[in-house]
């Protein structure tokens, strides 16, 4: 592989992709590299998860095209995804990929560069906060700590479509905590399968719905009271469910007021790009 397809030199003739991770969703959570890049883009193909405050800081110059992936409601095929990539890039277009979270979580980042590399055209990618780390932080948990867990596990919950069967001796490791990305529907699921496979029923755990914005709401509990629980609060998508004893911490380390919330106003164009 040439260099210029792992590190782009920006190439007006032929074009860049930028797979840029945007964060959970407080726009304050962005690298100073995603906000330039935004600030010099052309087009900006984005997900859902991607915050209306951060589309807010695109330029009006930038067109924005909606490529959706809500769980069962796929607005544009992988396919048709990467396809739009490649054809705005050999258009000569500066073109931002924007993701929630980090592009390399749970986020496809990788099949979408794939095709690129494939096609030979120049790409760069853009680390973002991932949601366990932003989530984590603005509910106060932190997710490790030398009295309670020495290791951290990302999953998915989200089953349905890849069909593997979780690795419950894994999860259910003491002085471990666990987050699980896309586990709401499975909830019940992962707790019952928790607690059958040897962990307490009473082991502490939360579920945050969409951390680090206004609306942030975090419910806490056990393996045993914690899907009745969420079921009561009606929470809805997005959500990271934290599993472990630093979620206690919480009691103490809580922090965030999402409804004080108050968002710094970035002007575009107030940094150089
Ligand atoms: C397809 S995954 C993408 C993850 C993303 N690439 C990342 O690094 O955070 C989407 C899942 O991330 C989690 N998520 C993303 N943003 C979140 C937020 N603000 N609050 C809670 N969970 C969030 C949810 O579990 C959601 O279903």
């Amino acid at each position: 592989m040439e260099p210029n397809q792992t590190h782009a030199t920006p190439d007006r003739a032929t074009g860049t992709v930028y797979l840029v991770g945007c964060g959970p969703g407080d726009p304050e959570l962005l690298t100073l590299r995603a906000y330039r890049l935004m600030q010099s883009a052309d087009v900006a193909l984005y997900d859902h998860l991607v915050s209306d405050e951060v589309m807010a800081l695109l330029p009006a110059s930038v067109r924005r095209i909606y490529v959706g992936k809500e769980r069962d409601r796929h607005t544009m095929p992988q396919e048709a995804i990467n396809d739009l990539l490649v054809r705005h890039a050999r258009d000569g277009h500066r073109v931002l990929r924007l993701k929630g979270g980090d592009p390399f979580i749970f986020g496809r980042g990788g099949e979408e560069i794939d095709t690129l590399a494939a096609q030979g055209v120049a790409f760069e990618v853009v680390p973002g906060i991932t949601a366990a780390l932003g989530v984590a932080s603005y509910a106060g948990i932190p997710l490790t700590h030398r009295d309670y867990a020495q290791s951290c596990l990302f999953v998915t919950g989200h089953r349905k479509e890849d069909g593997f069967e979780m690795d419950w001796q894994a999860l259910s490791r003491p002085r471990q905590t666990v987050v699980v990305y896309m586990g709401l529907l499975g909830l019940p699921t992962m707790c019952d399968g928790l607690i059958a496979h040897g962990m307490s029923a009473d082991t502490p755990a939360a579920v945050v719905q969409q951390g680090t914005t206004r609306e942030q709401r975090v419910i806490t509990g056990t393996l045993r009271t914690l899907p009745q629980a969420v079921a009561d609060a009606m929470l809805t998508p997005p959500t990271l469910m934290i599993i472990g004893d630093v979620v206690r911490l919480r009691e103490r380390l809580d922090w965030f007021r999402p409804g004080e919330a108050a968002l710094l106003p970035v002007k575009p164009g107030a940094m150089p790009a």
